[in-house]
């Protein structure tokens, strides 16, 4: 007979079962689709500022590049055309996570990573071979939707196979995968744009198909989750899975709990009609804002325009480069902060603590360009004083690389019930998406305008997002991922959205002390 679950203290549920080898290897697996995602933010930067790439797809830029003679180091040359063609990657990864939650929530989630990983693969080969225009974009779009299946899939996949009080280790090993391809492109980048003959481009381009061929091939290997099992009609399965997952037989519990969850599921016939309604608002206002925010800290401007950053203020095109890879690494290495204390700390304490770091490093930054170029924009720095600019930058990026980088795919991803969760997770994608091709876009036009001031600007952003997190953000560390309506009903504001006769699931039926809820 089953040992059955235990109350933990938050009012959640500790279910038997400990981290086999097995789940953890399906994990990284599934985590690597986000090699893709990482590939490209790195890789694109580095190709579109090469000469020969820009003479042979966009003459029009080249020529006007060389022609551009602005000492003005805020103003740099800005060409929208270059920047869509990069940013429309977001725009098809955007609106593929939609037709993704369809293929997640039917088919489960191991096709969607499949599916994404085939499609990136295409794409990159058309890249790689791109003799006009038309490859190029063709190729675009095609990564991009590989990228919206990937991202849409991906996280839910991690949080639904992880035992509740490792979920947020084992779902951050996606944002490793992220940063882990950005570093690869970073220095793929600094290698191909030594090439002689002018083909360095076709190198990086083509390359993409290497983390494609990893998540294709790895998809296929995968086992779906329990969740997923269930809830596509298949309870043998489902529960053969859990045994295997957790290690143990003892695995009754859980898996009523996921029955009911399905059941509760089977009664929502349109996931997107349902997402709106006022039981689930808490839900959907994080899946709207934590993306938002998340590309609101301003990390892309370091991850897209380090190299530009960088020049601006002094380094060499060598150096440039080198200072790109050293916020890479940092941005690697301080990941496994997270990794190793989400679930302990918390998710509320990384937001905070990593949030306030980076106000500081923002501030700091913004004010030592602040004195070398003032509002004109002129002026040069010793070495050692842009080192230091460095320095503060790579401590910004290891703040966004233990908070808002993690936590911005692991949040949306165990939050929602799973009637919702494919739909859910797809908002998260899009707005995801949305905000990165805006900051893409407007990212050089800012600079000219606000100056140093955009650092400010970015840093006002996220003590507004801090705060917001303080709170309405409940935490959300080693609660069941089919529980966690429980922690909303707690909280003192998002409490008031769901009624009693809204929590349904493994509470009154499974023994669950509901006197905790509101302790
Ligand atoms: C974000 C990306 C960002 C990356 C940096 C991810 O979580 O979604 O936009 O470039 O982190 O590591």
């Amino acid at each position: 007979m089953a040992g059955g679950a235990i109350v933990n203290t938050r009012g959640g549920k500790d279910y038997p079962g400990k981290l086999t080898l097995f789940v953890f290897l399906t994990c990284v697996v599934a985590a690597t689709g986000g090699l893709i995602f990482g590939y490209d933010i790195g890789i694109s930067g580095g190709v579109t500022s090469m000469d020969s790439f820009l003479e042979k797809f966009f003459p029009e830029v080249y020529r006007k590049e060389k022609l551009e003679k602005s000492t003005n180091q805020y103003c740099k040359f800005d060409s929208q055309l270059l920047t869509t063609f990069t940013s429309s990657l977001y725009l098809a990864a955007l609106i593929a996570s939609f037709f993704a939650s369809t293929v997640t929530r039917t088919f489960g989630r191991k096709w969607s990573m499949f599916g994404g990983g085939l499609v990136f693969l295409i794409g990159a080969a058309l890249n790689g071979a791109a003799k006009n225009v038309l490859m190029l974009i063709l190729g675009r779009i095609l990564l991009g939707i590989g990228v919206g299946f990937a991202n849409q899939s991906v996280p839910v996949y991690l949080s639904e196979m992880a035992p509740a009080r490792l979920r947020g280790m084992l779902n951050i090993g996606f944002q490793l995968m992220i940063t882990i391809g950005i570093l690869a492109a970073n220095f793929i980048n600094f290698g191909t744009a030594k090439i002689k003959g002018g083909w360095g481009w076709r190198v990086s381009l083509a390359l993409a198909a290497v983390p494609a061929g990893i998540i294709t091939l790895g998809a296929l290997f995968l086992p779906d989750t329990p969740n997923s099992l269930i809830e596509r009609g298949h309870p043998e399965e489902a529960k053969h899975m859990l045994r295997r997952i957790r290690g143990t037989d003892d695995v009754d519990e859980e898996y009523d709990d996921l029955v009911a969850a399905s059941q509760e599921s089977h009664r929502v016939k349109h996931p997107w009609a349902n997402i709106v309604k006022r039981k689930y608002r808490a839900q959907l206002t994080m899946t709207i804002l934590i993306p938002f925010f998340q590309q609101l800290t301003g990390i892309n401007v370091i991850m897209f325009y380090a190299p530009v950053l960088f020049k601006t203020i002094g380094f060499g095109d060598d150096a440039s480069l080198i200072s790109a890879v050293i916020t890479g690494l940092v941005n690697v290495f301080a990941t496994f902060v997270s990794i190793f204390t989400v679930d302990k700390l918390g998710r509320r304490k990384l937001f905070l603590q990593g949030g306030s770091q980076m106000i500081i490093c923002q501030i700091i930054v913004g004010t030592l360009i602040a004195i070398k170029f003032g509002t004109s924009g002129e002026g040069h720095v010793s070495k050692a004083y842009a080192a230091s600019v460095v320095l503060f930058i790579c401590v910004y990026v290891a703040g966004f690389a233990w908070s808002w980088g993690p936590l911005g795919w692991l949040v949306p991803s165990e939050i929602f019930p799973l009637e919702i969760r494919s739909a859910g997770q797809s908002i998260n994608v899009s707005v995801n998406m949305l905000f990165t091709f805006v900051i893409a876009q407007v990212f050089l036009a800012m600079l000219c305008h606000m100056k140093f001031g955009l650092f400010y600007f970015f840093a006002g952003w996220v003590v507004i997002m801090t705060i917001f997190i303080a709170l309405f953000l409940p935490e959300t560390k080693n609660v069941p991922i089919e529980e966690m309506i429980l922690v909303w009903k707690a909280h003192w504001f998002w409490g008031k959205f769901i009624a009693d006769d809204d929590i349904h699931v493994g509470n009154v039926e499974m023994g669950i002390d509901r006197s905790k809820i509101n302790a």
